[in-house]
């Protein structure tokens, strides 16, 4: 296989499935998070508030750039944001087989409500927030994906499981 990438809403289980699925697999693992944070030397939010967010997509598409030239056999982690640019969207799809980390918004507000690390979130009410974004976005993740996997409860090794048998296919 090429590379494993996933896609989905923030607190959709990305990072944590990502991780786990690559050990499994026998495959590296990439964050596109952490490769920016450790390329920046500083965190999200404080790219966000000093250079703004378009500067940070920016990153997100350059760093996706890079990643067409050297890297194979891995599974990908991207910021839940990162489908927004059609661009991305494009490359995400030439990377590998893209899977869909989807969930329901009380899923999410679930796993997110405590989390001050992620700047998309700040400002208004949360769910309000939560939600308006979830329907930005839900259509676009669709649109990028190979594959969907619902996440609402199920396991992390439940997921894990779906996704091995739904990216058989593409070898
Ligand atoms: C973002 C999601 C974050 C991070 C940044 C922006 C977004 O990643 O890239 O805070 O726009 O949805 P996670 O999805 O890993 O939280």
């Amino acid at each position: 296989m090429k590379n494993l990438i996933l896609i989905g809403f923030m607190g959709a289980g990305k990072t944590t499935v990502g991780k786990l699925l690559a050990k499994e697999k026998d495959m590296c693992f990439v964050d596109t998070d952490e490769r920016i944070v450790s390329e920046q030397k500083r965190e999200i939010p404080d790219i966000f508030l000093k250079d703004g967010e378009e500067y940070f997509r920016d990153l997100e598409t350059e760093l996706l750039l890079r990643m067409q030239e050297d890297t194979y056999h891995a599974v990908i982690s991207v910021g839940g944001g990162m489908p927004v640019r059609k661009q991305n969207r494009e490359l995400l799809r030439s990377l590998g087989c893209v899977v869909y980390l989807s969930a329901s918004k009380q899923t999410i507000l679930e796993r997110v409500k405590n989390d001050g690390s992620r700047p998309m979130l700040n400002g208004g009410e949360l769910e309000a927030r939560v939600e308006q974004l979830m329907k930005d976005r839900e259509a676009l993740y669709r649109q990028t994906a190979h594959i969907d996997v619902r996440t609402d409860r199920r396991s992390v090794r439940q997921v894990l499981q779906i996704i091995e048998q739904e990216t058989r296919r593409f070898g």
